[in-house]
């Protein structure tokens, strides 16, 4: 039998961190080997915000690559690619804005609230609609199941109901998709107060080096009513709490114990940071692996575009013949 489909990925606006792990790529890396699994870069996507600065975009799709690869993507098994090399994208994303309307976008909490961050009042046609671009993300390879972050569910609800739409109007050609969000949908940055996000300098990268990841941590706020070792201490009110739990770090003890007065912040804060760097010490060793080849990444790339444009091509066979529009071959 043939193995389900997955399609995910990123906007490559800048390196990975701790959120990304946690919301979605912890859980491409487990399935990888069960579904086949395709990992988009969307570049176009980069250009809703960067739309003055395209060369930032594609070099961030470097880095971006060797994330995924020091993560523990397998290009042996997975296919990672480039959004812009992939024309069905482009060709899906129009059918599909006959598919939505205006208002719909508009009350997208996710494009209003990061409208509302970024200060957008008057949105580009792009970045209102980019949603329903990922829904063509998502369908170009007929995808079953889509990995995110909490933030993407109101793109794959759009998706969801755009290959409803489809398939009523035009015939059955797409798989309706589902969502599957991580052990934590959304990571709180060591700031302890909104979501891990580079914009937001709370974030702690993949890529960081070990002393990095203690200072880090170590700025991480703990209960504040919890002065003197000798306190009993909150873990509900604390971010070093709420991470041993979310990456599934002895969690109930360090909740006793601190509870107890028997182990201080700072002793917490030590186990955290080795915790966290040990899950990112053979995420280091890959990624020195790959730093050092540049030319296997970008083969990695180009046979994985290589591969996502032919499914493309497939896909739009299957379109044209379900819209009428397979007038000749050419
Ligand atoms: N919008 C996603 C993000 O910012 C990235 C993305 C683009 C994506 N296309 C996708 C995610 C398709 C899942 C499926 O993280």
């Amino acid at each position: 039998m043939e193995k389900r489909r997955i399609l995910t990925g990123d906007r490559p606006t800048g390196r990975l961190h701790l959120g990304h792990y946690v919301g979605t790529l912890a859980n491409r890396i487990r399935l990888q080997h069960d579904y086949d699994t395709l990992i988009i870069i969307a570049d176009i996507q980069g250009l809703t915000t960067d739309f003055e600065d395209p060369r930032r975009v594609s070099t961030a799709v470097r880095e971006v690559a060797l994330d995924y690869l020091a993560a523990g993507l397998d290009p042996g098994v997975a296919t990672i690619f480039i959004q812009s090399m992939v024309p069905a994208i482009a060709e899906l994303t129009v059918i599909y804005s006959m598919l939505t309307t205006v208002n719909a976008l508009r009350h997208n909490p996710t494009i209003k609230s990061e409208a509302q961050q970024r200060g957008y009042t008057d949105l580009s046609y792009g970045f209102l609609g980019y949603p329903v671009s990922e829904a063509a993300d998502i369908t170009f390879c007929r995808a079953h199941l889509v990995p995110v972050g909490e933030d993407q569910l109101p793109h794959i609800e759009l998706t969801r109901k755009l290959v409803r739409r489809f398939n009523q109007l035009y015939g059955q050609v797409f798989p309706v998709p589902e969502g599957l969000v991580g052990r934590a949908g959304r990571l709180v940055g060591i700031d302890g107060q909104n979501k891990m996000s580079k914009s937001l300098n709370n974030a702690i990268f993949l890529s960081d080096p070990p002393e990095t990841v203690s200072e880090k941590v170590g700025l991480m706020v703990t209960d504040p009513q919890r002065v003197h070792k000798r306190n009993p201490g909150r873990p509900e009110v604390c971010t070093v709490y709420t991470y041993c739990d979310v990456f599934g770090f002895d969690a109930e003890s360090v909740a006793e114990s601190c509870r107890r007065a028997e182990v201080g912040c700072v002793q917490c804060k030590r186990k955290l940071a080795q915790e966290i760097n040990e899950l990112l010490t053979p995420m280091r060793a890959r990624r020195r692996y790959y730093e050092n080849r540049p030319d296997d990444i970008f083969e990695i790339l180009r046979s994985g575009t290589s591969r996502a444009r032919q499914l493309g091509e497939e896909t739009m066979a299957m379109v044209r013949e379900a819209l009428s529009f397979n007038y000749f071959r050419l």
